[in-house]
C-alpha cells in the first residue's frame, strides 16, 4: 500500500483537535480499562479453553448468567428466573431483537420525548409508527400518556410498546418520578403495553442509589429491560443483557438467528464474566462515577455561572448529560455552527424528538473531557449563544 494512503478508522469516532466535542457521548478513553480486559481474557481461555471458542450456549454462558443474577438479586427487589434473562450484544441490539419479535412494520410504539436519538433510528428503520408521549424534569408525563393511549384507542390504533428511559435519560438526565413509575405500570399492565425500559445508565449514579427499575416493580412480562456493559466497562465489547418475560425472552432464544450463531458474542461475554466474577466490574463502575461526579459538577457549576438569563438546565443525578433549555426564539440547530467556530460542539435538541420539537435545547455529555476542558467549554458556549441573540437582535 502506498504511504500516501489513509488508513480506513478503527473507531467510530475521531476528535477533531480544535473543538470541545460535547456532542458525543462517548466515554473518555483514559478511562478505559485496557489492562483489566487483558488480565480477564487470560483468566477466561485458562479457564474455559476451547469452550471459550465454541458456539456458545444461546441464553448466554452459565457463569455470566449465574453472576447476573446474583447482582439484580443483590440491588433490587427481585431477580430474574432463569428463563426471564439473556446475554445481548448490547442495548441496541436488544433493542431491535425485541422489535424483530414483537412488532410489524406500522404497527404503532409510544416513544418517550425527547429520547435517545439513535434509538430513533433504530424503531424508524422497523417502519414503524411512532407516537411521541412528552416528557418533564420528572420523566414520562404519565397522564399525557394516558391520554395518548386513549385517543389512539379511539382511532381503533393499540400501540405495542413504550420505549422509555425512566433512569438517568439521555438526553435529559432525568428519572422517573416513583408516583409515575407505578402509574405506568399499572397503565401498561390494564392496556397490555410492553414497556421497553432502556436502563444502561443504572450503575452512574453520582447522589446516591438509583431509583428501583419498572422491571423489578412490575408484574413478570409487562416490562423488557435492556441492560448494558458498554457505560460500565466498554461500548467496544458489544454486550448487554436483558430481563424480560419469558414469552419474549424464549421467542429471540428461540429464534432462527441464535439457533444458528449460539449465545451472542460467547467469547466476549466469558470475558466479561471474568471481570465481573473477581469483582473488577464494580471496581469499574465505582472509578467511573468517581471520574464523572466531578465531570458532571464542574460543568453545571460553569454553565449556572456563564449561561445568559433565559437558559435553564438541571444538574443530573447519574448519566452522563446536560439538558440545556434555551432562551425563546434561540434555535440549537442555527447556533451549532457558531459554537463550533468558537471551539465548542453539541448535539441540537431536534435529534431527539420524532415530530422536529426541540429546537430551543440542546444535549452536552460530560464524560469525553476532564473538568478544565468542560469549564472551557461551557464558556464558549455560553459566547456563542450570546453573540448568537445579538446578531438576532440586531438582524
Ligand atoms: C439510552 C441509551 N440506550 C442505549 C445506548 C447504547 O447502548 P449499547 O452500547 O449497549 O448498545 C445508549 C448509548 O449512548 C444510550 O444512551
Amino acid at each position: 500500500m502506498s504511504s500516501n494512503v489513509m488508513p480506513l478508522p478503527v473507531v467510530q469516532f475521531v476528535q477533531r483537535p480544535s473543538i470541545v466535542e460535547l456532542g458525543w457521548g462517548h466515554p473518555d478513553p483514559s478511562l478505559l480499562p485496557v489492562e483489566m480486559m487483558r488480565r480477564a481474557t487470560e483468566a477466561a481461555l485458562s479457564r474455559h479453553g476451547s469452550d471459550a471458542l465454541q458456539y456458545g450456549s444461546i441464553p448466554g454462558p452459565g457463569p455470566l448468567l449465574e453472576w447476573l443474577q446474583a447482582r439484580i438479586a443483590g440491588q433490587e427487589s427481585r431477580a430474574p428466573g432463569t428463563e426471564e434473562l439473556m446475554v445481548t450484544a448490547g442495548a441496541s441490539w436488544a433493542l431491535d431483537a425485541i422489535l424483530s419479535v414483537v412488532t410489524d412494520p406500522g404497527d404503532t410504539i409510544l416513544v418517550e420525548s425527547p429520547t435517545y436519538h439513535l434509538a430513533l433510528r433504530i424503531l424508524q428503520d422497523r417502519r414503524l409508527r411512532l407516537v411521541p408521549a412528552p416528557a418533564d424534569a420528572d420523566g414520562l408525563v404519565v397522564e399525557v400518556l394516558e391520554e395518548r393511549v386513549a385517543a389512539l384507542r379511539r382511532e381503533g390504533r393499540r400501540p405495542k410498546a413504550l420505549y422509555t428511559i425512566p433512569t438517568f435519560a439521555n438526553p435529559t438526565g432525568a428519572c422517573l418520578a416513583e408516583g409515575r413509575r407505578r402509574r405506568l405500570i399499572e397503565l401498561a399492565a390494564a392496556e397490555g403495553l410492553l414497556i421497553l425500559e432502556d436502563d444502561v445508565y443504572r450503575d452512574l449514579a453520582y447522589d446516591g442509589a438509583a431509583p428501583p427499575s419498572l422491571w423489578s416493580m412490575a408484574p413478570p412480562g409487562v416490562v423488557a429491560r435492556l441492560g448494558s456493559f458498554s457505560k460500565c466497562l466498554a461500548p467496544g465489547l458489544r454486550l448487554g443483557w436483558l430481563t424480560a418475560g419469558p414469552d419474549l425472552v424464549g421467542q429471540i432464544t428461540g429464534g432462527g438467528l441464535l439457533d444458528s450463531c449460539g449465545g451472542i458474542n460467547h467469547y466476549t461475554a466469558l470475558v466479561v464474566s471474568a471481570v465481573c466474577e473477581g469483582g473488577d466490574l464494580d471496581r469499574q463502575a465505582e472509578r467511573l462515577r468517581e471520574a464523572y461526579r466531578p465531570r458532571r459538577e464542574a460543568l453545571c457549576d460553569a454553565l449556572r455561572g456563564a449561561l445568559p438569563e433565559g437558559c435553564r438546565f438541571e444538574q443530573p443525578g447519574g448519566g452522563f448529560f446536560v439538558w440545556i433549555s434555551l432562551p425563546p426564539g434561540v434555535d440549537s440547530e442555527k447556533l451549532l455552527p457558531r459554537a463550533e467556530a468558537e471551539g465548542v460542539s453539541f448535539l441540537p435538541g431536534t435529534r431527539f424528538h420524532i415530530d422536529g420539537g426541540g429546537r430551543e435545547s440542546l444535549r452536552l455529555a460530560f464524560t469525553l473531557y476532564p473538568e478544565a476542558e468542560l469549564v472551557r467549554a461551557a464558556a464558549l458556549l455560553a459566547g456563542a449563544i450570546r453573540s448568537h441573540m445579538r446578531d438576532r437582535r440586531s438582524g
